[in-house]
């Protein structure tokens, strides 16, 4: 008998029970730390152990200490699951094994991520021809467009810099919303353009970066400057006004990059598409396939108008890499020389759903979010803080019985989180510790958000 079948077998089962499992377990992990390191931790064996039992135990011991992040009543982060044909692409992906940095070394993957980066232009409204390289995730697709903006601002210079590194290189003014992610600082971090050396610019009440604000900023960027706008406040879910931004930074000669880790997603849809009027006019876009496009951990996706500057940026050659005549190496197109072909279940979901799939998950998770805040605000003392415009909600509890609301917020969270039913987590926005919704999942349903509705006012004493 081969080797493969019967862990594969074993490993199929175990996936069916636990994906069965998800809409009617805990959301929460309920295996202790202590648990957990008793089945795992230890010394590294010196004699192996039969695999069948190694895969066994991952999921019996393993199951307790999981987050139901992929069922349909997880709403913590913005954490999409993962749909059934996504996953066994994904599962395909795995078996076939492929690495995806040369076309020589994998004909198929290379034009099945060329055709998925073109049906996610198209998708998005951005330029067809723009280079779409797939990496783990939102992080590190801002991290690689970032790292084309470095290289085309200096080159205008002319300056090389993967030539001659950073120093004595002119200076790059970065000019960021108030409320940037992280990860776009973390990128500056990684490209030596500093975290705090960052210009801030004023954001509204929902977060946007204010467009009347942009132009005093710009005046003080003599030289190279990139310009960071963003689609989808991790909090809010607010969309910065793409539009006066970017023609603002454009007629400054900056390069404007979208953090659009989920908000891009909006462009797919007619009822939200407005919000991201002008967005296609960018330099460098960053989205991830793992939130609403619902494919398996780890996938993001960084796009760039300039394939070339893309990659000059983070391409690389050696004697040995045979290079193809015809399509694309992912070499260079991502920071990573070997790696899956990660864009095969983006590639199948794409395929799947067609334009008019990913709309409607789109549709589905913002008129969720909206029907989940309503729910809330019929109790009293119950304050949703944002405009709900996409899938983001933010709560405030009052105390029923008067006290502070930042405390009993926080209380309320952890009480949610234990209770079981869903599982979200808390924020801090504009000074109010709130609590922080965010539906991402294609599966979940008007009634995922009623049960979950109803357990979150029970626990703040409103039921
Ligand atoms: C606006 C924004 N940018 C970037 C990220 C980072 O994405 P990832 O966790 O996939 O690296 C997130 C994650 O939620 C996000 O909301």
């Amino acid at each position: 008998m081969d080797s493969f079948s019967p862990l594969l077998d074993r490993a199929l089962f175990h996936a069916r029970s636990w994906i069965a499992s998800l809409g009617k377990r805990p959301v929460r992990p309920e295996a202790s730390l202590e648990t957990l390191r008793q089945s795992f931790a230890g010394e590294l064996p010196e004699t192996g152990q039969d695999p069948l039992e190694v895969i066994d135990l991952l999921a019996q011991a393993g199951e307790p200490g999981l987050m139901a992040t992929a069922g349909p009543r997880f709403f913590g982060f913005v954490i999409g699951g993962s749909q059934p044909v996504a996953l066994a692409a994904d599962w395909l992906t795995s078996a076939w094994d492929q690495n995806a940095g040369l076309y020589v070394a994998s004909p198929t993957v290379a034009v099945l991520e060329d055709t998925a980066g073109r049906w996610l232009n198209r998708l998005f409204g951005l330029p067809v021809e723009a280079g779409v390289g797939f990496v783990t995730g939102g992080q590190m697709a801002n991290f690689t467009a970032l790292a084309a903006a470095r290289q085309a601002l200096l080159a205008r210079t002319g300056w090389d810099v993967s030539e001659q590194g950073l120093y004595g290189a002119p200076e790059i003014h970065v000019v960021v919303g108030e409320e940037v992610h992280v990860t776009i600082l973390r990128s500056l971090r990684f490209l030596g353009l500093g975290q705090a050396r960052v210009k801030r610019v004023r954001a509204d009440a929902q977060g946007r970066m204010d467009p009347d604000a942009l132009p005093a900023v710009l005046a003080d960027c003599r030289g190279p400057t990139l310009v960071c706008v963003q689609a989808g406040n991790v909090n809010t879910g607010a969309v910065d006004p793409m539009e006066s931004l970017i023609s603002a930074a454009h007629a400054h000669g900056a390069w404007v990059h979208v953090d659009g880790a989920f908000g891009l997603w909006a462009a797919a849809s007619p009822r939200t598409r407005e919000l991201l009027r002008g967005v296609e006019e960018a330099d460098s876009w960053a989205v991830d396939a793992h939130k609403w496009l619902n494919v398996p951990y780890d996938s993001g996706v960084a796009i760039v108008r300039d394939p070339a500057m893309l990659a000059r940026a983070v391409g690389t050659s050696a004697s040995y890499l045979v290079r193809s005549t015809g399509l694309r190496d992912g070499v260079d197109f991502v920071p990573e020389f070997s790696r899956r072909g990660r864009g095969t279940p983006v590639y199948a979901a794409l395929r799947a759903m067609g334009r008019r799939g990913v709309e409607a998950v789109v549709d589905r998770c913002c008129a969720l979010a909206r029907r989940f805040a309503e729910r809330l605000e019929r109790s009293s003392g119950v304050h949703v803080l944002n405009e709900v415009v996409l899938n983001q909600v933010l709560v405030q509890f009052e105390p029923p019985g008067g006290g502070d609301a930042d405390t009993f917020t926080r209380e309320v969270i952890g009480r949610v989180q234990t209770d079981g039913t869903c599982w979200l987590g808390g924020s801090r926005w504009k000074q109010k510790d709130v609590m922080r919704i965010s539906i991402s999942g294609w599966n979940t349903t008007e009634d995922d958000i009623d049960r979950s509705a109803a357990a979150v006012l029970r626990c703040a004493g409103r039921a």
